[in-house]
């Protein structure tokens, strides 16, 4: 089976046991507390909390996915014969609907039935095997997986400790024991092909648990894995996913180098292709890595290849299941990124043979001069960086991150930021809460403004404060007294009806003809997301470009005050508005 087969066979068997099938979320993910989509479950996160309801917007209590999923934390491990940062990651997950019993049954039929593999063994959660201290610890053990397993009929079942409890992918959230699967590769090694979570609890910031109201399943498998297991090849890079591109990658790199490069080629197209552009923090910070560091290996090998021929050969592979990949924003951004980092990489390379050794701190000044990554650096730097950690290495990049900060820091009483998308500025939960129902109480306002004084009302710009919100926009006058009461009452009625607050992601094209509003200064990426105020997108009474975050019903937000309206320039008028409490 090719990879292709594979996800069609699994989409196909969930839809058939009464799944919808939905479709990838981006990896740069609506959700401040992670970075980017690392699971699955990511994008339903809201239905297990029981905030959003799968049977209105899904028609079901369960969906299936394939989607697209990136672990920053795999990265040492990339080069072996199973990790990778970018995969693509296969999933079933249901909502208050079917729990274990199914849940385990699917998985069984699936991998030894629809795939015809046999299984090897599975492992099953024992709080025994958690050390003393762990949070974890008080969960009690998994006895009913592991009698679903036994009646089944399998019959090596393993008890495992934290390894086998999983979330929550923030500070708080739906979490739970899993059940996993384990085949043998072709080699004989046992491989972990499935990961099937039951989200039994939530985990608030405290580390409480409390069950949840409705239980959910929240399943993974990677589909590389699988495509290894199933096509008994002794690794993932020789399976159809992979050979490819691994064939164009030159043989005078070492086997590990090559497999390094191909994951990160196909992790740079696709983060590109969600939006991500190289930079010195978050999500861009990740992706400049991957690039930096496939720079300077074709750079040390000569340049052996050109690399639009590499990613030519994934979007080749891939654009008929993901359409979003970006041919042309690939190149585009990778030429430029290559550019800035040539100048200084020659510079790095000799810096880096004169030093006798690299610790944590002169391998960030040298980040910080010339722009190699720890990656490049404990790679080349050979008994050199036997001492360089990653850990110590972070320590020395979110020490200068602080002090870059320290700015915004100092604004917000001392404690770090959690978020800051540029619009909206938060330093705790308490405050992320805050800025999120003015964030919304913003695009309200902006539809209002335009009901009250017209279209030529448009944005030009907005910062929002856990205090406040700042709004501007083209007006050509002051806005009357009666105006600004009128738009505040209307916003306010809006707030009263409780509507619903949801996002549609789609192409950039499709989306300017859904009458969303955007804000003409920002460059958008070829796939946004419009979040609307209403039941449905077509009649919603608000629609923006938005990367959010937003409540999920506009009574969450509480009564909004108009402060203050007033000139920032020619044409453009400020509005300051405030909430009460909800
Ligand atoms: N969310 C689970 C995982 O990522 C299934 O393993």
């Amino acid at each position: 089976m090719t990879g292709s087969d594979i996800r069609k066979k699994f989409l196909d068997y969930f839809k058939e046991n009464g799944h919808t099938v939905v479709r990838s979320s981006s990896l740069v993910p609506d959700d401040p507390s992670v970075l980017l989509t690392t699971a699955g479950m990511q994008q339903f996160k809201r239905y297990y909390t029981g905030e959003l309801d799968a049977m209105k917007d899904f028609g079901a209590k369960s969906t299936a996915s394939v989607q697209k999923s990136f672990r920053t934390s795999d990265i040492d491990e990339v080069g072996d014969e199973s990790h990778l940062t970018f995969f693509e990651m296969l999933g079933n997950f249901s909502f208050g609907g079917y729990f274990k019993e199914e849940a385990i049954k699917y998985g069984y039929e699936f991998i030894t039935k629809v795939m015809g593999l046999p299984i090897d063994y599975v492992s099953v959660f024992d709080p025994e095997q958690v050390r003393e201290g762990d949070w974890r610890k008080g969960v009690p053990r998994d006895d009913e997986s592991r009698a679903i397993w036994e009646k089944i009929g399998v019959k090596d079942i393993r008890a495992e400790g934290v390894d086998v409890f999983w979330g929550p992918t923030g500070s708080e959230g739906p979490c739970g024991p899993t059940t996993e699967i384990y085949v043998k590769s072709a080699e004989g090694k046992s491989l972990e092909v499935w990961n099937i979570v039951f989200n039994e609890f939530y985990r608030d910031p405290a580390m409480k648990l409390t069950k949840l109201k409705t239980p959910g399943v929240d399943t993974g498998m990677g589909l590389e894995r699988l495509a290894m297991v199933s096509q008994r090849t002794p690794t993932i890079f020789e399976t159809d996913l992979f050979a490819p591109l691994m064939k164009l990658l030159p043989g005078n790199l070492s086997e590990r180098t090559r497999r390094i490069l191909a994951d990160h080629v196909r992790g740079i197209a696709f983060l590109l292709s969600d939006g991500v552009r190289p930079s010195n923090k978050e999500a861009g910070y990740v992706l400049r890595r991957l690039m930096r560091r496939l720079v300077t290996h074709l750079h040390l090998a000569g340049n052996p290849v050109d690399p639009a021929h590499l990613f030519a050969e994934v979007n080749e592979h891939y654009e008929k299941f993901y359409p979003e990949l970006n041919a042309e924003i690939i190149l585009e951004e990778w030429n430029a990124e290559r550019a800035r980092f040539e100048k200084t990489l020659s510079v790095g390379l000799r810096e880096l043979s004169k030093i006798d050794s690299l610790d944590a701190k002169g391998a960030f000044m040298l980040f910080e001069s010339c722009g190699l990554p720890y990656e490049v650096l404990k790679e080349l730097g050979g008994t050199k960086a036997s001492k360089l950690a990653r850990e110590e290495f972070d320590k020395e990049f979110e020490k200068h991150q602080e002090i870059s900060r320290a700015g915004a820091v100092k604004k917000f009483g001392g404690h770090g930021l959690i978020l800051d998308t540029g619009e909206l500025k938060a330093g705790s939960e308490e405050e992320l809460k805050k800025v999120t129902r003015l964030h919304t109480a913003t695009h309200l306002l902006q539809r209002a403004l335009r009901e009250v004084l017209g279209s030529e009302v448009s944005q030009r710009g907005s910062d929002i404060t856990p205090e406040r919100t700042r709004f501007d926009f083209s007006f050509p006058r002051k806005v009357e007294k009666e105006e600004l009461r009128q738009v505040e009452e209307l916003v306010n009625e809006k707030i009263k009806e409780d509507l619903p607050v949801q996002f549609k992601e789609m192409p950039k094209e499709e989306a300017e003809k859904t009458g969303a509003l955007y804000f003409f200064k920002e460059k958008y990426p070829d796939r946004v997301k419009v979040y609307f105020v209403g039941r449905s997108l077509e009649n919603a009474w608000s629609k923006e470009f938005c990367g959010g975050p937003h409540v999920t019903h506009t009574g969450e937000i509480g009564r909004v005050k108009i402060a203050k309206e007033e000139a920032v320039g020619a044409g453009v008028r400020r509005i300051r508005a405030t909430l009460e409490a909800a």
